[in-house]
């Protein structure tokens, strides 16, 4: 499998005022097209700040960050933004829905941003995508009237309405109870068997134990890199 994503000796510094913060120290990482990441770690050690630079909604401060072989470093506000709305897909903790649009509309919106004119077949694909993550008895309510495990579903179905060949979450189911993180993870789950690759941050060890391969940052470095089948094998074998 080709890598999709591929970061060498990734910088991220912010810079307030005289002071730098130097947040990601020199990342070396390639994920393969159709594997499924948990990236990891405590609190404050980088981890939505490289899901920020993979998803070109931030910038790097040095290294090279290529997609399949495009050197997004080297990009364009403008070129970003294509790269965000045609080959990005984006899931929230906080689900980031517009609450004033219903179910179908709030998944057709990254279609809106990009100018696509909403004619009938694009408006069926947004239904079928809606009725995929379960929610096609819902289709004209709006997210208040949802439980946060819908609207984290309205969520997915949003992210995957460009159909995107990469999917990034940053704790996707940190706002959800137990039962209702299992139903998003197997969702999850479902997408990557179907070819999707994901790559997800989360602090929980059951939520990561989903995905195939689980990296830890620590300061702002690579602490462990570990597929979960290898492991499971390791310690089948104690
Ligand atoms: N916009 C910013 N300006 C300055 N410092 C930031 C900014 N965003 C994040 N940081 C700092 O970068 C570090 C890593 O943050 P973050 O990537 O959010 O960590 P995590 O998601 O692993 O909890 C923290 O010390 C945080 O304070
Ligand atoms: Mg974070």
């Amino acid at each position: 499998m080709p890598a999709i994503v591929r970061i060498v000796d990734l910088v991220k510094n912010y810079y307030l005022g005289s002071q730098t913060v130097h947040v990601l120290k020199g990342l070396n990482l390639a994920f393969d097209e159709g594997d499924f990441v948990a990236l990891m770690g405590p609190s404050g050690s980088g981890k939505s700040t490289l899901l920020n630079v993979l998803g070109c909604l931030d910038r790097l401060t040095s290294g090279q960050y290529y997609l399949g072989d495009v050197n997004v470093s080297e990009m364009s506000d403008d070129q970003l933004s294509e790269v965000r709305s045609t080959y990005l897909g984006f899931i929230f903790q906080s689900y980031n829905l517009l609450p004033q649009y219903t179910v179908v509309e709030n998944v057709e919106l990254p279609l809106l941003y990009q100018g696509v004119k909403l004619d009938a077949a694009t408006k069926a694909r947004c239904v079928a995508l809606a009725e995929m993550v379960g929610l096609g008895d819902r289709l004209d309510h709006r997210p208040l009237q949802l439980s946060g495990g819908q609207q984290q579903r309205v969520a997915i179905a949003r992210s995957l309405v460009n159909d995107p060949h990469l999917i990034l979450g940053d704790e996707p189911t940190g706002n959800l109870d137990s039962k209702t993180s299992i139903e998003i993870m197997e969702m999850l789950r479902e997408l990557n068997r179907a070819g999707k690759t994901i790559i997800m941050v989360t602090h929980e060890n059951d939520i990561a134990a989903w995905a195939r391969r689980v990296v830890r940052l620590r300061d702002g470095r690579v602490e462990s890199d570990v597929r979960n089948d290898t492991r499971t094998t390791a310690e089948l074998g104690r």
